[in-house]
């Protein structure tokens, strides 16, 4: 007697044997180089070279573009962390170490509260994230058309 829900268990056999054939079937199929990519039978660094990265220029300061604008670092600057706690720009460019490293002292803006007016010692809150607006100098060609004009 059989009572309903009672698969046949060479039923569920035959059909796991089917599936694992098919399986492997298809499995051979990619392994023999049947199926190609896209791209075509190519490795990715052939069809999709990487671009060139644009070096920092260290020798010269290029000329700022309007009166306001931010300089442009004339140095590498991946090693300098900036986060809530540490300036490492600081180290260089704070008014009691700039002489002795050679670098030119953040302007005044850089010690000035903009709300208050209050100048302060110490770089403000204001001006801490420096590449927020100051950016390494590179040879880089426009992405897009720009029409700013003074
Ligand atoms: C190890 C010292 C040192 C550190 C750290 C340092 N700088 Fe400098 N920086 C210099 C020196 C030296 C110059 C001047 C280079 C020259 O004249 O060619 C300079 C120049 C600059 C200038 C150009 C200023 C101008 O008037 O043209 C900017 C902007 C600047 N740095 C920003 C930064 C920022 C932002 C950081 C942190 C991400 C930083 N620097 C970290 C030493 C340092
Ligand atoms: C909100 C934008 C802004 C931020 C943030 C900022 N700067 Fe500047 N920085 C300027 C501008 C604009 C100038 C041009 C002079 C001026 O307006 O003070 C300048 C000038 C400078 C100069 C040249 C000073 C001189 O007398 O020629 C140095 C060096 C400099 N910044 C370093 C830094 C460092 C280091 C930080 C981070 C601690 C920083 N800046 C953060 C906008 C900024």
């Amino acid at each position: 007697m059989r009572f309903e829900g009672d698969i046949p268990v060479k039923r569920v056999l035959i059909s796991t044997i089917a599936f694992i054939a098919l399986g492997v079937v298809l499995m051979t199929g990619a392994f023999a180089g049947n199926l190609d990519s896209l791209r075509g039978n190519a490795t990715l660094s052939e069809t999709n070279e990487a671009g060139d990265i644009n070096q920092v220029i260290e020798n010269g300061r290029f000329a700022v573009n309007y009166r306001q604008q931010p300089p442009l670092i004339p140095h590498k600057i991946e090693k300098y962390q900036i986060n809530l706690k540490v300036n490492q720009c600081m180290r260089c460019h704070n008014w009691q170490y700039a002489a002795k490293e050679g670098a030119p002292k953040i302007s005044e803006t850089h010690y000035t509260d903009h709300r208050t007016g209050e100048r302060m010692d110490d770089v403000v809150a204001a001006r801490w994230n420096c590449t927020q607006c100051h950016v390494p100098q590179v040879d880089a060609k426009p992405l897009v058309e720009n029409t700013f004009s003074k």
